[in-house]
């Protein structure tokens, strides 16, 4: 990402690293005081997020943003690899390169019930929900206890929440697509973002039982503006790219076996 020179596209500019506050080792939550004033935001749209100093790494990281208020906003950053690390260790005040927001996010239902079904970090855009509507039913899964501080800090914004983990020490034993069984797909409507087994999952009980379903794609990205082919995904209408086309997709439009 070029932080040099007249930007036109205007989605570029220089943030501050306000805060962070660690939910342990490697998940992280980055408060960025943002120049440029974000219209609202859509649960589902993200940033794409580098050191602005030097060049490595060259691209930004995408992650999607759980928490808007002025000219604030907030993300999860769980540590993968080499690019998240070095946002985790930022030191705090430093400037950051943030491209977006970017993405279409989940789109506005006419159906009476939204279920936000959320794999770990997949919570992230269901923060955001929650935080511009307080309506929508959300559903986390962790894989186990070392997720307790996610699970308690995420409970602490989501009054209601409904928790799962595999080994069954917190919340329900199981994960999100348990609350499945129970929707009506003439009233009910499904969110999900997460990890691709579990958006797969997902689609085929949805597609089964014809509830209406939006899933949040994660692909690896390099310019986040639709110039790179970086992050084409295949569908019913031929290739589509995640980072202008989605990242959230209808869950029957993803042709999931596709290479
Ligand atoms: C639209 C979108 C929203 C996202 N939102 C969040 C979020 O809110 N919080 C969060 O922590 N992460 C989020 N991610 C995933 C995050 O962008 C990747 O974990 C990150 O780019 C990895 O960079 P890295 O340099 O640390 O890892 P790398 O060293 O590049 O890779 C480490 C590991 O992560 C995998 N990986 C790399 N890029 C991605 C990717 N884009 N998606 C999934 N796996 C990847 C690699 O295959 C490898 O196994 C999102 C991804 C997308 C596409
Ligand atoms: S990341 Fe470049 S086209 Fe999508």
């Amino acid at each position: 990402m070029c932080t040099s020179g007249p930007d036109p596209t205007g989605l570029d500019q220089d943030v501050v690293l306000a805060s962070r506050f660690s939910l342990g080792e490697k998940l992280f939550i980055l408060t960025l005081e943002t120049r440029e004033m974000f219209s609202r935001v859509q649960p589902g749209q993200f940033v794409l997020l580098r050191t602005a100093a030097g060049l490595d790494p060259l691209l930004g990281r995408p992650f999607a943003i759980c928490g808007q208020e002025g000219n604030r906003i907030e993300i999860i950053v769980a540590v993968a690899g080499r690019g998240t690390r070095l946002l985790a260790d930022s030191a705090l005040g430093v400037r950051l390169s943030l491209r977006g927001p970017l993405g279409n996010g989940f789109p506005e239902s006419t159906k009476s019930r939204t279920h936000c079904l959320a794999g770990a970090v997949g919570i992230a855009p269901f923060l955001l929900a929650r935080q511009q509507n307080g309506e929508s039913e959300i559903h986390l899964g962790v894989p186990g206890q070392d997720w307790e501080p996610l699970v308690n800090w995420v409970s602490e914004r989501i009054h209601g929440l409904h928790v799962y983990s595999e080994d069954g020490k917190l919340g329900n034993r199981g994960n999100p697509l348990l609350c499945l069984d129970g929707l009506d797909p003439r009233s009910d409507v499904v969110w999900a973002c997460g990890p691709t087994g579990m958006l797969k999952a997902v689609s085929a009980v949805c597609g089964k039982r014809q509830i209406a379903a939006w899933v949040s794609l994660e692909t690896r990205m390099a310019c986040g503006m639709g110039g790179c082919h970086g992050c084409v995904v295949q569908t019913v209408d031929g290739p589509k790219k995640t980072c202008t086309d989605g990242p959230v997709f209808h869950s029957q439009e993803v042709l999931w076996n596709a290479s």
